[in-house]
């Protein structure tokens, strides 16, 4: 646990660069959105080589131009390839700009079983408990697909566009059953509007209709908090 969102980055940061150094060709789940940004700022400020290492994105929007910043391919390339030294042809983010996703979806799995697996997926969690887009109802098992955003995420995510009205209306994103097969998974979270998603996460019941609260059956769980994000937990679950 951190005092706050700097020392959250810092100790996720810790880990991924653990797994960086005991494989410099280690990949990489990367999550997109504010939770992350501290742990990317952190990774950057390392020494570490990431040419090696590729990056597999949980998601993209679809609906927006290519090169669009809120895109998740350019956040990606300006907040992780370029400021870690990632090599591009390293570092995959869904496509939305094909016709046939259904097809894309499948070749993006294909491609992350190809390279043999995530070794570390980082992940923020969503005010309703989604993860990746996975909103609630999201069958644990599933696989990379479009998928309609919940009303509360287009909401929560107005923040990054001109007019609420910008939000796009649909994704690409990896499934729950895809991030659960990463070797490990860092969930991180900062700030008191995260105190109750996590509290379910961590300590609700397992349902699809909370989908991060998969992350209690998976056996490689590092939880990186501060303290507001930590606030609701009970002594028992603290970390
Ligand atoms: C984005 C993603 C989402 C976010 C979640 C929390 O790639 O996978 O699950 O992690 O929406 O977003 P922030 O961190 O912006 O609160």
């Amino acid at each position: 646990m951190g005092k706050d969102a700097d020392d959250v980055g810092r100790l996720a940061a810790e880990i991924v660069l653990a797994v960086v150094r005991g494989n410099p060709a280690a990949v990489l789940g990367l999550a997109t959105g504010s939770s992350p940004l501290p742990v990317y700022m952190a990774l950057a400020a390392s020494a570490l080589d990431f040419s090696r290492v590729s990056g597999f994105a949980l998601d993209e929007y679809l609906g927006l131009p290519d090169g669009h910043p809120q895109s998740y391919a350019e956040v990606i390339r300006t907040v992780v390839t370029e400021p870690l030294g990632m090599d591009p042809r390293r570092v995959h983010v869904p496509d939305p700009h094909g016709t046939d996703h259904a097809a894309h979806a499948a070749d993006y799995d294909a491609a992350l079983a190809a390279v043999g697996g995530v070794d570390v997926q980082i992940l923020g969690v969503g005010s309703n408990g989604h993860i990746g887009f996975n909103e609630p109802g999201s069958a644990f098992d599933s696989c990379t697909r479009v998928v309609p955003l919940a009303e509360r995420t287009r909401q929560d995510n107005a923040r990054f566009f001109d007019t609420p009205d910008h939000v796009p209306r649909e994704c690409l994103t990896q499934g729950i059953g895809t991030i659960f097969g990463a070797r490990q998974l860092l969930l991180v979270a900062h700030g008191g509007h995260k105190a109750e998603p996590v509290r379910r996460a961590l300590q609700g019941p397992v349902t699809e209709d909370f989908p991060a609260s998969i992350i209690q059956r998976h056996p490689h769980v590092t939880v990186v908090l501060d303290d507001a994000a930590a606030s609701l937990l009970g002594d028992a679950a603290a970390v």
